[in-house]
């Protein structure tokens, strides 16, 4: 029997951890931390994540400041109020939702958040930090990721890891920490030729392509573990709609562990939002 791993389950676990920490802080604070989110322009799909993530954070305590921009806004505005909110001791993490207008250069965008509340974990000195294995914050997804898959390997010495996706967002950064570690992690990404073998020899399989049903039964190992980080809407024959990963979900019984699409890592990646912005908030005291 393949296991499901519930994400909303472990993510309510890891939020009332949050909850606790970001108590304890508001005393040491005098004030909740908070989590200022940027969001420019209006693209639907932010628009929703956005809504997800304050209301999120609010459940935890945390203090959410939003700053809704036009997507007229230069980028020359958007850089001042990051400079702002940088020095703001009532800020404790900045969140830019991505993507950003396309007159804006997002990589100076994220480039200019401090990197002590990059809560994203997007800015080079935390790129930096998680490939040198020197702490700082890590992306959430990544993170939520490594939590799922905790929940049924805790050794992961020598077992064969295979990351399909090499995003800076998910991909580059799990292969940093499935390598931290001490799995032996490949890479693989749309040029990648024979994926399907490299596939097969995989103990664990996180798959982000956004490539909906691309991991087939027949590609996974008996027992192998694996993560769908993949998340496309499909629209069925009949019309109706319905949310798909990465994996042919019906097709891997024979694995050992499987993550489901939705209920999997999407809520982990918001637990773990604001469990760094918990973290930045601490590393401010410090
Ligand atoms: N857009 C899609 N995913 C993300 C994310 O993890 N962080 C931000 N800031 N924007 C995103």
């Amino acid at each position: 029997m393949t296991a499901i791993i519930d994400g909303i389950a472990l993510a309510r676990r890891v939020s009332q951890e949050t909850a606790d920490t970001v108590s304890a802080l508001a005393v040491r604070l005098g004030q909740a931390p908070g989590l200022a989110v940027v969001l420019v322009g209006n693209d639907p799909a932010s628009e929703v994540y956005v809504g997800r993530k304050i209301r999120e954070c609010r459940k935890v305590g945390l203090r959410s400041i939003e700053h809704r921009l036009p997507a007229s806004t230069r980028e020359a505005e958007l850089l001042s109020l990051i400079a702002d909110l940088n020095v703001d001791p009532g800020v404790h993490g900045i969140l830019v939702q991505l993507p950003l207008p396309p007159h804006i250069d997002a990589g100076l965008v994220l480039d200019a958040i401090a990197p002590g509340k990059d809560v994203d974990g997007f800015h080079p000195v935390n790129v930096g930090r998680l490939s040198t294995g020197t702490g700082g914050l890590v992306p959430c997804t990544p993170l939520g990721i490594m939590m799922l898959l905790d929940t049924v390997i805790s050794d992961y010495r020598g077992l064969d890891a295979v990351v399909i996706g090499k995003s800076n967002i998910v991909g580059k950064p799990v292969a940093m920490l499935l390598l931290e570690r001490e799995a032996t992690v490949t890479v693989t990404h749309i040029e990648t030729r024979g994926l399907s073998e490299i596939v097969r020899k995989a103990d664990i399989v996180v798959a982000a392509a956004g490539s909906p049903g691309l991991v087939k039964g027949f590609w996974v190992k008996e027992g192998a573990v694996i993560i769908d980080v993949g998340i496309t809407r499909v629209t069925r024959p009949d019309g109706t709609s319905a949310l798909k990963g990465d994996v042919a979900f019906d097709e891997v019984q024979h694995a050992r562990a499987v993550t489901p699409v939705p209920g999997g890592v999407g809520p982990m990646t918001i637990a773990c939002l604001l469990s760094n912005t918990a973290k930045a908030a601490a590393l401010s005291l410090e």
